[in-house]
């Protein structure tokens, strides 16, 4: 029924994997063997060769999905793979990609997603291939793809049906290869399960406690229902656009203040319930909120490593902990409290990988809502707000009360980030070099009242492998304990966004309550004087403040 075909083909010179895997526009994926293109790369590069190798691919249900599982299915079949497992209609979130990869020992796995772009004929798509520890693929797996990219004259493919996705269990045979339906949900379920009280969570429900959960139409919508009504017994009412569509309803399917919108505003109400949260396109971002209250990622990450004792899967104690560089440094004071090590990565899931194979930490952080643990190799929504869950659950305290005692005990971090998305790529990049050629004269001077201890270009020395990488944002780091970073977005797809990441610390207990933006005024007024950026980008706002 299906027959092996080679295609001859032609590079394309963009198909660079950024901060995570290929994103384009659906424009891009569907020219001619764009998709095919970079796939055989992947293959191509796969250690050992692809041949007789077991993969898994399944993704975030955006448009052009289930177009490109089924050829990925063939160009799979068609070099040689044994054993391709799909999630049931080409759903998988990436957390629970991770999951498979790792419990069925698998060489590595496809996940279709542009995270939390938007989706649709006109929005975006993506390509992201995690390797056999169940993590992003590292830079030096990417670049090699990306190199063989440059290069590629042809590509394998079978010819024959479509393979039906719609049945969990069912296999089916693409020349060699065993294409096998799973179920998306349940192994990640169950490792849940065996990470968190669900008894106690369950208790909390069954006391009246509610919740309001937005899946933004996106992928853990089916966890979602699976966990927190199956298994929790949350009522149905808790559940909020939990019905993956192609197009995530017309929305950005990212959990933040902005584009969350309608759960931020219920949750702001006179009858909000009492804990909120969101998760993003291929559910491995999460937002925390209580009611009228927002946990920033950040602090969310200090306030898991802190209370971590309460989930039974991190009781014995944590290795140490980890949080991408423009992460703030709520999470530092813990760690120093719990005499463990805290390392401090560039910006991308994919660097927290080694640190986790080696055993150096158990929990792991961005601001960029992602927060995550030693269980998979990414960052993980719905383990979070489990994690949220199983801490209310045991302290019985309003998510409010809890954040605030957890900043009278390690003082209080005020983080926002500045994203200015679409501008003039050459003016961010002038902006950029303008910054670092500052940098030499900004050590040790002192800025309206404040001393400046570090000002540099972030480095990172991987201390397991000894790689490096440089050149990974601009900080300036004052002695009081606040900073101000610069980097270029690695994800966007139009222009380039500059995010400013500004934080500022105190330990005064009178001033624990203020408004973020306030607090951090002065420090904006001078990221905003130090970068230029208006002169080089011609805006002075941003578009996004999270
Ligand atoms: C953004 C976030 C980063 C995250 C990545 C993938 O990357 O800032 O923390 O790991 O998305 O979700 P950026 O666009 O900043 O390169
Ligand atoms: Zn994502």
């Amino acid at each position: 029924m299906y027959t092996k075909k080679e295609v001859k083909t032609s590079p394309f010179s963009d198909q660079k994997p950024g901060t995570s895997g290929l994103r384009k526009p659906v424009t891009t994926f569907k020219k001619p063997h764009y998709l095919e293109n970079f796939i055989q790369s992947i293959f191509d590069t796969m250690e050992g060769g692809v041949k007789g190798k077991q993969l898994v691919v399944g993704g975030d249900g955006r448009y052009y999905n289930k177009r490109a599982i089924q050829i990925i299915i063939k160009m799979a079949a068609a070099n040689g793979v044994s054993l391709l497992k799909v999630g049931r209609d080409g759903l998988l979130s990436t957390p629970a990609t991770s999951h498979i990869i790792r419990k069925y020992g698998l060489s590595g796995g496809i996940i279709l997603s542009a995270s939390h772009n938007p989706g649709g004929p006109q929005g975006d798509f993506g390509v992201k291939f995690n390797i056999e520890n169940g993590g992003p693929a590292p830079e030096k797996v990417t670049s090699r793809i990306f190199e063989r990219s440059l290069e590629i004259d042809r590509y394998f493919i079978a010819q024959g049906p479509d393979v039906d996705l719609e049945k969990a269990g069912a296999e089916t045979r693409v020349l060699d290869t065993v294409v096998e339906v799973i179920d998306p949900v349940s192994d990640y379920a169950n490792l849940m399960e065996e990470l968190f009280d669900f008894e106690e969570i369950r208790r909390l429900f069954a006391s009246g406690f509610t919740m309001l959960y937005d899946a933004l139409h996106a992928v853990t919508g089916i966890y979602a229902r699976e966990i927190f009504v199956n298994r929790l017994g949350a009522s149905e009412e808790s559940l909020r656009n939990c019905t993956p569509l192609p197009d995530f309803g017309g929305g950005h399917p990212d959990p933040n203040l902005k584009y969350a919108a309608e759960l931020v505003q219920e949750m702001f109400s006179d009858n909000a319930p009492d804990f909120g949260a969101a998760s993003d396109g291929d559910g491995d971002r999460n937002m925390i909120l209580g009611r009228k209250f927002f946990v920033t990622p950040s602090d969310s990450l200090a306030i898991i490593s802190s209370n971590h004792a309460c989930a039974p899967g991190y009781k014995e104690g944590l290795k140490g902990v980890a949080r991408s560089m423009p992460t703030s440094c709520a999470v530092d004071h813990v760690a120093k409290d719990l005499n463990i090590p805290c390392f401090e990565t560039p910006t991308g899931w994919k660097f927290f990988g080694n640190l986790l194979d080696a055993d150096m930490i158990t929990l792991c952080g961005e601001e960029s809502f992602g927060t995550g643990s030693n269980h998979i190799r990414e960052k993980d929504g719905i383990w979070a707000v489990l994690f949220w869950l199983n801490i209310l659950a045991v302290k019985r305290q309003p998510v409010s009360e809890l954040t605030r005692n957890h900043w009278l005990r390690y003082g209080r971090n005020y983080y926002t980030r500045h994203d200015f998305e679409e501008v003039d790529r050459d003016g961010a990049i002038r902006l950029m070099k303008h910054l670092e050629g500052q940098l030499a004269s900004l050590s040790g001077t002192e800025i309206n009242g404040r001393k400046v201890e570090i000002a540099d270009n972030f480095c990172y020395h991987d201390p397991v492998d000894g790689s490096q990488s440089c050149n990974q944002g601009i900080r300036i780091i004052f002695e009081d304990g606040s900073r101000i970073v610069f980097r270029l977005s690695g994800t966007g797809t139009k222009g380039a966004t500059i995010r400013i990441y500004i934080e500022g610390y105190t330990r005064d207990k009178d001033r624990m309550n203020e408004d973020t933006q306030s607090f951090l005024s002065p420090l904006i007024q001078l990221s905003r004087e130090l970068s230029k950026i208006k002169e080089f980008t011609g805006r002075q706002e941003p578009s996004v403040i999270t």
